[in-house]
């Protein structure tokens, strides 16, 4: 039993993944249900590197319903929360009223405890909604014994969640019902399908706040016919495109797309009134490098892409991490001698070329990128088992403040 009953304390934890999309979800339809203008494809980045951690606590003896994040207590009332609590317990009341007795009734009017942590600094500007609310999903799930479909649960927490439900190659199938309980993500192919694909987060150094995504894409939806006419004659195509060339681990045709639909999200933004600009002089910098570096070889071996932020992911098969890593660390010179550039999966030392420099031929941008995270596609969420992983103590109160 990965989950502990302690003097009427029931407590969960678990983990969840970042995804990130290479087909991108931006616009809604429905904004109370979060039901997108298209359907969205991303990849699950391995939990070793980022993950949410999230601990579910019940208790006769809890007053309210109470959450705190990355060591801080935060406004339990917030709506896309409160859908989420409120679907979970639709869910299990029916369970119960079906004549499935998960939990005894008790259980169900007991008020929980959350408690959620980052592995990775707020700062780095990392999507964590996804991660957030698909991992707050996951675990109130196992609290409440609730099995099957619970992507559509997550993506009322936030859109793009729904896709970190599951591991590997996932896409998020917009539907068309008005309920959207069509509206639903679906794994393409696991996280074992692909084992050279390898992910490098370049984690830049942001110069502001940017737009957040909800308002962005509101503005988009509003303003944009560019918006308009990627959801309705761009999108479809690319997802059937996407996805065989996923089955097929095509990577050119992979890094092809997913560098042309970032392209045309950041041109929907730009068309969005007034513009949005999340691209900055490091991310076009790091789109020059990119394509320098692919022209160089006379072939797509690196492929960019950014959402809605100024970091840039890059996918690259194995063979070709330690020299573009070099590359990077050529044209972006970090601040110190280059000690803890690299975290995440170990990249081999590799030496470059002049010609490749000179190919490249860019005036190098000092600091332009903090560090790199290097990971690669990893599972969907999972339970942790060891009791002693629990954010929250006997008590069911934070068991330290993680201040990060
Ligand atoms: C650019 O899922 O953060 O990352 O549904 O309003 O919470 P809400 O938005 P969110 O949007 C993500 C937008 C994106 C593209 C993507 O992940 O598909």
């Amino acid at each position: 039993m990965p989950e502990d009953r302690i003097d009427q304390l029931y407590i969960v934890t678990c983990t969840a993944p970042v995804n990130i999309a290479v087909i991108k979800y931006w616009g809604k339809r429905n904004e109370d249900l979060i039901l997108p203008i298209n359907s969205s494809l991303s990849v699950t980045l391995h939990q070793d590197q980022l993950k949410t951690t999230t601990t579910v606590a019940t208790s006769r003896s809890f007053q309210e319903d109470r959450i705190w994040l990355n060591g801080k207590e935060e406004d339990v009332t917030h709506p896309r929360l409160q859908s989420c609590l409120r679907e979970i317990r639709r869910l299990a009341r029916k369970r119960r009223n079906d004549g499935d007795p998960c939990m005894d009734s008790a259980g169900l009017s007991q008020k929980v405890h959350i408690c959620s942590v980052n592995n990775f600094p707020t700062a780095a500007g990392l999507a964590s909604s996804a991660a957030g609310f698909a991992c707050l999903v996951y675990t109130l799930a196992r609290v409440f014994g609730i099995e099957g479909e619970l992507s559509g649960i997550a993506r009322q927490g936030s859109g793009s969640a729904c896709r970190s439900i599951y591991g590997g190659f996932v896409q998020w199938i917009m539907g068309n019902k008005e309920d959207g309980k069509d509206s639903l993500a679906q794994q393409v192919e696991p996280e074992t399908h692909w084992p050279e694909l390898r992910i490098l987060v370049l984690v830049a150094s942001a110069e502001r706040k940017p737009v957040g995504s909800t308002s962005g894409m509101q503005t988009s939806v509003k303003t944009s016919c560019l918006l308009k006419h990627r959801a309705e004659s761009v999108v479809p195509g690319r997802m059937v495109k996407m996805i065989e060339a996923i089955r097929k681990k095509d990577f050119a045709a992979f890094g092809e797309l997913t560098m042309q639909d970032s392209n045309q999200f950041h041109a929907t933004c730009l068309d969005t009134y007034p513009p949005i600009f999340y691209l900055n002089h490091v991310s076009q910098q790091i789109i020059s490098l990119v394509h320098r570096y692919n022209k160089h070889y006379g072939e797509t071996r690196v492929a960019y892409t950014f959402d809605a932020g100024p970091n840039a992911v890059i996918f690259t098969l194995q063979q070709h991490v330690p020299e573009f890593v070099q590359v990077v660390q050529h044209f972006f010179p970090p601040e110190t001698n280059g000690a803890d550039f690299v975290q995440g999966l170990p990249v081999n030392c590799a030496s470059l070329s002049e010609e490749l420099k000179q190919s490249i031929g860019l005036e190098p941008v000092p600091k332009g990128i903090n560090y790199i995270i290097s990971t690669k596609a990893g599972p969907g969420p999972c339970v942790v088992k060891d009791p002693t992983q629990h954010l929250l103590s006997s008590d069911g109160f934070p068991k330290k403040m993680i201040a990060v």
